[in-house]
């Protein structure tokens, strides 16, 4: 997630809660769909940067995990480390296990996992009860994020034979929701036309307003084939269009593979690409957390008014509470009143400009 849009947020939020209004901003969930496999749990963890899902061939992702991020200000000044070494100021916590903290995200895999088999069995079931994870860090945007099971449409082990009703179910009940931003996740070496993400996203956003196309497994297509044709909006067009990456693959789950050295080979494979070459900075994880924070920003944007609105309301009461206490100019209260009002102005300046900024890239 972008730093300056976390910073933004945390600015406002904290401008708002001085003047006692707290969570102003309901950022969306984003909710991630596809086909069993097609590297949905890879592209979440990919945006969120730490490695904490199960990932894996076959079907992993038994029910939905519901990741709410929630920054906080790092308390103790630590170096920056590497993927997954504990840090004192990141750490996980799970609705089930109360008060329990898990500052080493192989844990939060872990339990992720046993949980699952507790409700479903091992033997492959699924189940719509949410696992709820909070991840506390300096580095997130106060968010939700959903992880779903993939869609299928043969039962094997325990499942049961309705399962594709099943599963479409329990997806549908996050998609429909207006506030949430649908990521369907597509394999690219599997046909777009078939995409079963693509399709439910057409059903619940026939306009595309809230749908951004992925396209994983770019790595993985035939020699001299290419996502090209997708991308330019000639096979299935999409207003908020698509990003290719490259996650991990099955081996470098294996070995181990951090996400920054993962990082760091996807924008080799785009940049080095022939296909590709001339419009790197429009592929890859990096690019699609841009695209979000663009749609972020723009949801604050279509909120302004309404928190404009709170702010004004705060602010008169608290006005005439003041009047009541004497010369606002001279005591405390007033002070705060003051550095609060401009707290807010300067809020109100940064935000245009952040979006300014922003929208330079919506041509893409
Ligand atoms: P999900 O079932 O949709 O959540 O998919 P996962 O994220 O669990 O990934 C399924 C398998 O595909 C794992 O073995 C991943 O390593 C692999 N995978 C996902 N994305 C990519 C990719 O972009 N390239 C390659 N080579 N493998 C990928
Ligand atoms: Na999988
Ligand atoms: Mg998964």
């Amino acid at each position: 997630m972008d730093e300056q849009l976390i910073k933004t947020v945390n600015k406002l939020q904290d401008a708002f809660s001085t003047v006692g209004v707290h969570n102003p901003v309901d950022l969306p969930q984003i909710v991630v769909i596809g086909s069993q496999s097609s590297g949905k749990s890879s592209v979440l963890e990919n945006i969120v940067g730490r490695d904490f899902l199960p990932r894996g061939t076959g079907i992993v992702t038994r029910r939905p995990l519901i990741l709410q991020l929630i920054n906080r200000p790092a308390e103790s000044d630590t170096t920056e480390k590497g993927d997954n070494e504990t840090n004192p100021n990141e750490w996980g916590e799970f609705l089930h296990l109360p008060g329990k903290k898990f500052f080493n995200f192989d844990e939060i895999r872990e339990e992720i996992v046993s949980d699952t088999e507790k409700k479903t069995g091992k033997n492959l079931g699924i189940s719509p009860i949410p696992i709820n994870l909070r991840v506390f860090s300096p580095h997130v945007l106060t968010l939700t994020l959903v992880d779903l099971p993939g869609l299928t449409k043969v039962p094997v082990g325990d499942q049961p034979k309705d399962i594709e009703r099943q599963i479409r179910e329990m997806i549908l009940t996050y998609v429909t929701k207006p506030n949430a931003i649908i990521l369907a996740v597509t394999a690219a070496n599997t046909d777009l036309a078939n995409s079963d993400g693509l399709k439910l996203a057409r059903d619940v956003d026939p306009d595309g307003a809230r749908t951004i196309g992925v396209l994983t497994k770019v790595d993985l297509m035939d020699k001299g084939t290419d996502v090209i044709d997708i991308l330019a909006g000639r096979v299935i067009p999409l207003r908020l269009g698509y990003v290719p990456v490259v996650n991990r693959g099955q081996k470098d789950i294996e070995t181990k593979r951090s996400i920054k050295s993962a990082l760091e080979s996807e924008r080799t494979f785009f940049e080095s690409h022939s296909s590709y070459q001339s419009k790197a900075q429009y592929c890859g994880t990096p690019f699609l957390a841009r695209k979000l924070n663009i749609l972020l920003m723009h949801h604050i944007k279509i909120t302004l008014p309404e928190i404009k609105a709170k702010i004004a309301a705060a602010l008169a009461r608290y006005r005439s509470e003041l009047e009541q206490l004497g010369d606002p100019l001279t005591d405390a209260a007033g002070q705060a009143a003051n550095t609060t009002l401009s707290i807010i102005t300067e809020f109100c300046s940064d935000f245009r400009s952040a979006l300014e900024g922003q929208s330079a890239d919506l041509s893409t």
